[in-house]
This record gives C-alpha cells, sequence and structure tokens, in this order.
C-alpha cells in the first residue's frame, strides 16, 4: 500500500504526517521539484515513526511512483492573503502541465488525489492531461469540500454541545465563496436541525445559522491571515480519503469529481456527496435540495464552469 505525494509543500507534507500519525498504507514517497525540501520533510516525519506506525517515509524522483494505489498531488504555488483561489488558477495550471503527465507515466494505475487550489478547477485540468494519457475520469478526484463539511459538522455540533460525529450535514458546490451548506438536508439522530434544536432545547435562530455560514465559508481566509497558510485541517482530510481508497471503504465524502451535469450545468468538476471505493469514484449523489440551495449550487457550478473555460491548457 504506497502512497506517493507530489509537492511536499505544508499540504502535502502535513498529509503524509497525518497518515504516519494514523498508519495509513505502508510507505510513503515525497517527490518536489526542490528535492532538498522533500528530503528534509521525509527525514523530518520519519522521526516520527517511532512514536506511531511501523511504515516508511522517503523521499523519491516521478519514477519511484511506481505501484503507488493513490497519488496525491499538492504541487503548485499557494495562496497569499486576501488572493481568492480563482486567482491562483493559471500559475497552478502551467504546474500541472509539467508534472501530472509524468505521474501518470510512472503510476498509470493509481487514483490521483489533488490538493492543489482552486481545488475544483485544478482536478479538472489534471482530469483533462490524465484523460489524454488514459485515465478514466473516474480516477481522478480532489479533496473539494471534504474539509469544509467537517468545518460544518463541527460549528454545528459545537453549538449543540455535541459530538460532531452525530451531525449529518455536507457541504457542496466549489471549495470556495461560493460554496453552499446545505443546512435543509442536516440531521442529528435522524432529526432535522429544527426539530433537534426543540427536543435539546438549544435554539437555532437565523443569527447562529449565518455566524456558522460565514465561519464555514471564510475558515481557510481568517486562518491565512494568521498564519499564512492552513495545512493541518487539509493534511488529515487528505488522509482520510486516502484511507478509504486504499482500503476501499465505500464512504461518502464531499470530494469533488467531474460530473456530467449539476443544477443544469454540463461537464463541471464539483463536490457532491460522492461514493468512493478502491478505485475512486463509483458514484456522485445528487441531493433534494430546496430551492435556495439549489440557486445557489448552481450560481456555484457557473463560477466553476466559468473558471475552467478561462483558462488555457
Ligand atoms: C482550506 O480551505 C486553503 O483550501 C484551503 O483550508
Amino acid at each position: 500500500m504506497k502512497v506517493s505525494v507530489v509537492g511536499s509543500g505544508f499540504v502535502g507534507s502535513t498529509a503524509a504526517y497525518a497518515m504516519v500519525m494514523q498508519g495509513i498504507g505502508r510507505e510513503i514517497v515525497l517527490v518536489d521539484h526542490d528535492k532538498a525540501r522533500a528530503v528534509a520533510e521525509a527525514a523530518d516525519i520519519a522521526h516520527a515513526v517511532p512514536f506511531a506506525n511501523p511504515l516508511t517515509i522517503r523521499a523519491g524522483e516521478y519514477s519511484d511512483l511506481e505501484d503507488s494505489c493513490v497519488v496525491i498531488i499538492a504541487a503548485g504555488v499557494g495562496q497569499k492573503p486576501g488572493e481568492t483561489r480563482l486567482q491562483l488558477l493559471q500559475r497552478n495550471a502551467d504546474v500541472f502541465r509539467d508534472c501530472v503527465p509524468q505521474i501518470v507515466q510512472n503510476a498509470p494505475g493509481a487514483v490521483l488525489l489533488v490538493a492543489t487550489n482552486p481545488v475544483d478547477i485544478m482536478t479538472h485540468i489534471a482530469g483533462e492531461i490524465a484523460a489524454e494519457c488514459g485515465v478514466p475520469t473516474s480516477r481522478v478526484i480532489g479533496s473539494g469540500t471534504t474539509l469544509d463539511t467537517a468545518r460544518f459538522r463541527t460549528l454545528v455540533g459545537r453549538h449543540f454541545g455535541i459530538d460532531s460525529r452525530h451531525v449529518h450535514s455536507h457541504v457542496i458546490g466549489e471549495h470556495g465563496d461560493s460554496e453552499v451548506l446545505t443546512w435543509s438536508l442536516a440531521t442529528i439522530a435522524g432529526l432535522s436541525l429544527q426539530e433537534f434544536s426543540e427536543v435539546s432545547g438549544t435554539p437555532l435562530g437565523d443569527d447562529a445559522i449565518d455566524t456558522i455560514d460565514e465561519q464555514v465559508r471564510k475558515a481557510a481566509y481568517r486562518i491565512i491571515e494568521g498564519k499564512g497558510a492552513t495545512h493541518y485541517g487539509i493534511g488529515s482530510a487528505l488522509a482520510r480519503i486516502v484511507d478509504v481508497i486504499i482500503h476501499d471503504q465505500r464512504s461518502i465524502l464531499t470530494i469533488c469529481s467531474r460530473i456530467e451535469n449539476v443544477a443544469g450545468v454540463s461537464d463541471v468538476t464539483i463536490s457532491m456527496p460522492h461514493l468512493l471505493g478502491g478505485k475512486g469514484v463509483m458514484a456522485s449523489i445528487p441531493l433534494m435540495l430546496d430551492d435556495g440551495e439549489q440557486a445557489r449550487l448552481r450560481a456555484s457550478a457557473t463560477i466553476i464552469r466559468d473558471a475552467i473555460d478561462s483558462i488555457s491548457l
């Protein structure tokens, strides 16, 4: 069970560290255009292995990707304070044009898991380039709104004072400003949030909803303002996605993948709940949204589709 990480900056390295701490996979290879960085990160993380799980981690070249089950692609430049994810786009598209063919050539059977922002569009680009090399769409996914969904569940759980694992709710759409929190479908113990609010005696008014919605949507901006980058949350989300794939867990996660039609927008790579297994996407799951959510999802899908159309590959 070999997992490779292309791009050993904060996000790629933290994903590797999260895998080591949780014992996900047996061998991890870090690749970076800055070889010294990959060597240093691998050494640093390797020193955590005796305190965690017996797997190997090392730096390598593209040729070392051979037989990887999953390749995390975290290569590219990061988001600067105040910069939107979409502004990163063309710079990172050029990076992918260089690295995706080399990944596919060396690990032709791997699931490609994109983390680079803007992740929906970068996943679409990776899918286009990989398709030229014969890789099916189902094997190219992105972290999408997996992290946003976790943030949503955390804040709702905190509001009610309950374990967030009992909050079932999703963030769909763009991993970015236009993402859609599916409030109308959120449940706790099989009850809608309003029903749970009544039985628990904890009010959930419009102010609380607006605050949670804003905190989820703006989480990355706030963290980047304070420390320049986000990496623990996304690194843990990536480790979870890898775990699902290498153990064929068939979990439902809000990763992004290329979908034929979303809210009337065709051929767009976007986050929806997806059934994920050992070979990648098994199904994307449409949701029974209310009219407002459906309109916001359509707007979000249109933003992604327009951004895809705006870049040259
Ligand atoms: C995040 O949401 C920056 O996309 C990254 O944490």
